[in-house]
């Protein structure tokens, strides 16, 4: 079973997950880390970026990887992936801009882009930490259900479940990629530690799913995170109502 912790409120969620990113950093200041995009982390990654401004963490010799991107926005498209970390805690936390990885999206062999961005990850010796939200139908980065333990970065077609949960990033659903590049199952459960956070009343069912969860199914990919030894489940009071702890 995962470890979970449940806090009052979204933003106690969110401080929670960034201690723990901050406590693997004092114990390695060259910290690898996987970093999410979405609606939840934004409270981690502005306390994240308060802690760094406030000089109570120092991220200036960290890596960080995107967990996935959308195909075929460019870097710098203000929709991006790559943009949202940018914005969101690489500006403010310092973090060299040759220390941020996120896959090019736009090189003219995806599948050998995919190949090129793990072995940047397994070069960097694996993820330290990685902190992952979930999708709806549980998805994980963009590992889609029918994924499998043991994948690696990957090309995915994206489920309409899960362009239509992102459509609210978007002027409209027909501007929501259909494609991305995603860290597999197996890039992430080589991590070192890894934090899911989720937060509100529309995590609600998911996360009931993955509390009663005891079994590896590969149409619930949160389920490999059975396999990880270093999980921490942080979720607000509204994403927990579904269940008592
Ligand atoms: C997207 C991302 C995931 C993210 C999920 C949840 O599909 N690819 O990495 O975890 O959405 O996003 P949100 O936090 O906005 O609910």
């Amino acid at each position: 079973m995962l470890n979970f912790i449940i806090t009052e409120t979204y933003s106690a969620m969110s401080i929670l997950a960034a201690n723990r990113v901050a406590a693997a950093l004092i114990n390695k200041p060259d910290l690898v880390m996987a970093m999410p995009t979405g609606g939840t982390p934004v409270g981690m990654l502005a306390e994240m970026s308060r802690m760094a401004k406030e000089g109570e963490a120092d991220f200036t010799k960290t890596f960080s990887f995107n967990i996935d991107e959308y195909i075929p926005l460019a870097k710098d498209d203000p929709q991006s992936y790559y943009s949202f970390l940018q914005h969101h805690f690489y500006q403010h936390a310092h973090i060299p801009t040759e220390n941020t990885f996120v896959p090019d999206v736009q090189a003219a062999d995806l599948t050998a882009e995919c190949i090129r961005y793990e072995q940047i990850i397994v070069d960097h010796g694996d993820f330290d930490i990685t902190i992952l939200g979930i999708g709806h139908d549980g998805h994980i980065g963009f590992n889609e259900p029918h994924a499998t333990h043991s994948s690696v970065c990957h090309l995915i077609d994206l489920k309409t479940e899960t362009i239509e949960a992102n459509t609210r990033f978007f002027a409209s659903k027909d501007d929501v990629p259909k494609q991305a590049i995603t860290l597999g199952m197996g890039t992430i459960l080589r991590s070192k530690e890894i934090v899911l956070i989720a937060n509100g009343v529309s995590k609600a069912a998911v996360m009931k799913q993955l509390y009663d969860c005891t079994r590896i199914d590969p149409l619930f990919p949160a389920s490999f995170l059975l396999l990880h030894p270093n999980v921490t489940v942080i979720g607000d009071r509204e994403a927990a109502s579904l269940f008592n702890l």
